[in-house]
């Protein structure tokens, strides 16, 4: 059966615009606001090392795979894999994959869009002055007001997504492209004078040795499956983000050298990330390991404390900002991409439609944090028990739907998929045996272990 959507035509003007965009999606809120906090609680160093081993060997391998399929099918996730299916007379249910990723990115945006609309608050504050020279109890209470507010809430989560669709329904190159083109640079001005400030005003020794000091004793098995889902997040992997973003790349680019250019650079922000927070926080006498609040507690807190800390507050949240709406982006693009195919409907539209439905799925976490913060869905559950619905969609998508997407996608790319059609679309040379043996052995055990530990299987069984 030929397959019915119209082929998406776009294309990046060139791979590096790819590589911006790619990295766009990459580096986010999981990267400034995350890394830094599950780095800090799980003690540091050690972690660090086991995160960048995971992205060496599950992260790499595995956007190659994605990024192949895509740029193979040259379509939506869910059409390229109906009709990749087709070619490699394959069932056509593997587009049940492209359906898992599309749910997987209307849930992640509808709880990320609410977390950056945070941080886009945080700018405004920042600029204000408000946290300077305040006490932590009372930066504390900021933070717990806001929250509390539901309209306050709303309003910036809203603004977070409308700025998504301004983005995404101006297409691919005058959108997304000029979008990444101007923000991605300063996105790394901005970082860097941020580390070069906590070089200069912070305890740079401590900060260091906190994150480059291994000491494996601290290091539990619970942190190593932690570090591995990570991997997975902070890469975009998963939910059909790099296939869509790889449709458009153009024939001639290298897909492993893009891959490695994206994930370096993905890994490069992470950790230049941790050098920008925690010699400041350790600066002013604070641990780092205060968990999520780390950014939207303690880090006001340590600004407020510190010289000209209005100023590169300011610049900080700009920073965070700026990484969430260009992976914000790539968490829309594949149902956007799709709907344009599969319907007589302009790119507008389809944005339009697709924006108002996931703020709408947004209601449901800006509610978890105040009208709805008792309520516990799942409460029936013992270890659900304490979930709110913004927990429990950061945890289903975050711990099951991405890996269990990538999953599928080293199955598909390493197993179903001709040898023939992969090595022919990854055109790599000798290092095409050892992908294909790390997609087809490695990765997807290792995959299988954090999805089996996000469905709680090693705590039912005693193992953790
Ligand atoms: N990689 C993004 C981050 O680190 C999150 C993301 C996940 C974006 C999945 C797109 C797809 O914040």
């Amino acid at each position: 059966m030929a397959y019915q959507g119209k082929p998406i035509h776009a294309e990046w003007s060139s791979s590096f615009a790819f590589i911006l965009a790619a990295t766009g999606s990459a580096v986010g809120l999981g990267n400034i606001w995350k890394f830094p906090y599950i780095a800090g609680e799980n003690g540091g160093g050690a972690f660090v090392l086991v995160y960048l081993a995971c992205i060496a060997v599950i992260g790499i391998p595995v956007m190659m795979a994605e990024t192949m399929l895509g740029r193979r099918s040259r379509q939506s996730p869910i059409n390229g894999l109906a009709s990749l299916a087709d070619q490699e007379n394959l069932s056509r249910r593997w587009s049940g994959l492209g359906w898992l990723g599309v749910a997987a990115g209307f849930l992640i945006l509808s709880f990320y869009s609410v977390v950056a609309g945070w941080a886009v608050a945080y700018v405004f504050k920042m600029a204000a002055g408000t946290f300077t020279g305040m006490e932590g109890p009372a930066v504390d209470a900021v933070f717990g007001a806001m929250l509390a507010q539901w309209h306050v809430v709303l309003g910036w989560h809203t603004l977070f997504m409308v700025l998504c669709f301004l983005v995404v329904a101006r297409g691919i190159r005058s959108g997304i492209e000029q979008a990444v083109r101007v923000l991605m640079p300063l996105l790394f001005l901005l970082l860097l004078l941020l580390v070069a400030y906590a070089y200069h005003l912070g305890d740079f020794g401590r900060g260091l040795s906190f994150m480059f000091t291994a000491d494996f004793s601290a290091l539990s098995g619970e942190a190593m499956l932690v570090a591995l889902g990570h991997a997975f997040f902070t890469l975009s992997l998963g939910m059909g983000a790099i296939m869509v973003y790889g449709s458009y790349l153009p024939r001639r680019a290298s897909i492993a050298g893009t891959t490695f250019l994206i994930a370096g650079a993905d890994t490069l922000v992470a950790l230049l990330s941790g050098l920008a927070i925690f010699p400041i926080v350790f600066a002013t006498g604070l641990e780092a390991s205060a968990g999520p609040g780390l950014l939207f507690q303690t880090l006001p807190y340590v600004f407020g404390q510190m010289p000209a800390g209005a100023f590169f507050g300011t610049l900080f949240f700009l920073l965070v900002s700026f990484a969430a709406l260009t992976s914000g982006l790539s968490l829309l693009e594949p149902a956007v991409a799709y709907l344009v195919e599969n319907r007589d409907w302009s790119r507008r539209k389809a944005t339009a439609v697709l924006t108002f439905s996931i703020w709408a799925l947004g209601l449901c976490s800006v509610f978890s944090l105040n009208l709805l913060a008792d309520f516990y869905p799942l409460g029936f559950i013992e270890p659900l028990e304490d979930k709110t619905l913004f927990d429990l969609f950061d945890g289903l998508s975050s711990n099951i739907m991405l890996p269990l997407g990538g999953l599928l996608i080293a199955l598909f790319a390493g197993w179903r998929m001709h040898q023939a059609s992969s090595r022919d679309e990854l055109a790599m040379g000798r290092g095409y045996r050892v992908w294909r043996f790390i997609v087809r052995y490695v990765s997807p055990v290792l995959i299988a272990l954090v999805l089996a530990y996000g469905l709680g299987l090693f705590q039912a069984i005693g193992l953790l």
